[in-house]
């Protein structure tokens, strides 16, 4: 079984031209290549390409998307495959974000069906989960962690879950500046590993790598990563600003090495 690792996502959303990407991933790379734990840039579809060649082939910053589609072709106006997304250089994608959630009828089935598919694929998930502010006043954030997370591993194998990364993303938390306390972070994503436990084994609850996402900045990195169960970040605003994003990587890195 893996040992569980620390990762920093940024989650660009829909920021970036591709000529843009290309400064930014470099401005990345210059400030993330020595980083002690994994770093992700996850970017729109069109700056796939040239995010990768900003990184210029950084073995410590892998590419990810934000998105991709079950079915491997066919007549799905506006979807991407894996096969698509691995023959760009993309390693990871970002499954079932709120956004996607909220806006674009995503629903934990199709969260699963996009899971398995990366999965099966090759592609590392990044899949998000997180209550609602009134789900959370209503006291139902367990059961709502409990139904997305056992939803979206529907039929995800022991052995698969080594690639699959959870970003525990409260909703209220996200582009608010309103970030969970470390407390209520932490308490959630204890949650979610003791839910993988239950579901799986010890050993695959142990090295789940766990992410928290809202309004994660450089102020507040390091406080949110010293909880045990917190095991990483996925950051959306702040990953657009390469020295606020270093900041948080630099805490990431000193995560990595107290493991
Ligand atoms: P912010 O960091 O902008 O709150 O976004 C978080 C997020 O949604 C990352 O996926």
């Amino acid at each position: 079984m893996k040992k569980r690792e620390i990762v920093i996502a940024g989650n660009w959303k829909m920021n970036k031209t591709p000529f843009e990407a290309r400064v930014l991933a470099e401005a990345v790379r210059e400030r993330c290549e020595n980083a002690a734990c994994k770093v992700v840039i996850c970017v729109p579809f069109v700056d796939l390409f040239q995010a990768k060649e900003g990184l210029l082939g950084s073995s410590k910053i892998a590419l990810g998307a934000q998105n991709v589609h079950w079915a491997p072709s066919g007549a799905f106006t506006g979807e991407i495959s894996a096969e698509m997304l691995l023959s760009c250089g993309t390693e990871y994608v970002v499954i079932g974000h709120s956004e996607r959630r909220q806006y674009f009828g995503e629903t934990d089935e199709s969260v699963n069906r996009r899971t398995l598919a990366a999965l099966q694929a090759g592609l590392k998930p990044i899949v998000c989960v997180g209550e609602t502010e009134r789900e959370r006043e209503e006291g139902l954030t367990e059961s709502v962690i409990a139904r997305q997370v056992k939803a979206a591993l529907t039929d995800v194998d022991e052995a698969a879950l080594e690639n699959l990364i959870f970003a525990y993303e409260p909703v209220w938390a996200i582009g608010t500046g309103k970030t969970a306390t470390s407390e209520q972070a932490e308490e959630v994503c204890r949650y979610l590993r003791d839910l993988v436990k239950e579901l799986y084994s010890d050993a695959a609850a142990d090295a789940l790598t766990i992410q928290y996402g809202g309004s994660m900045n450089a102020k507040n990195a390091a406080e949110l990563l010293s909880m045990p169960d917190i095991d990483g970040g996925l950051i959306g605003g702040a990953s657009l600003k390469p020295d606020d994003f270093a900041v948080i990587v630099n805490a990431g890195s000193e995560k990595a090495a107290r493991l």
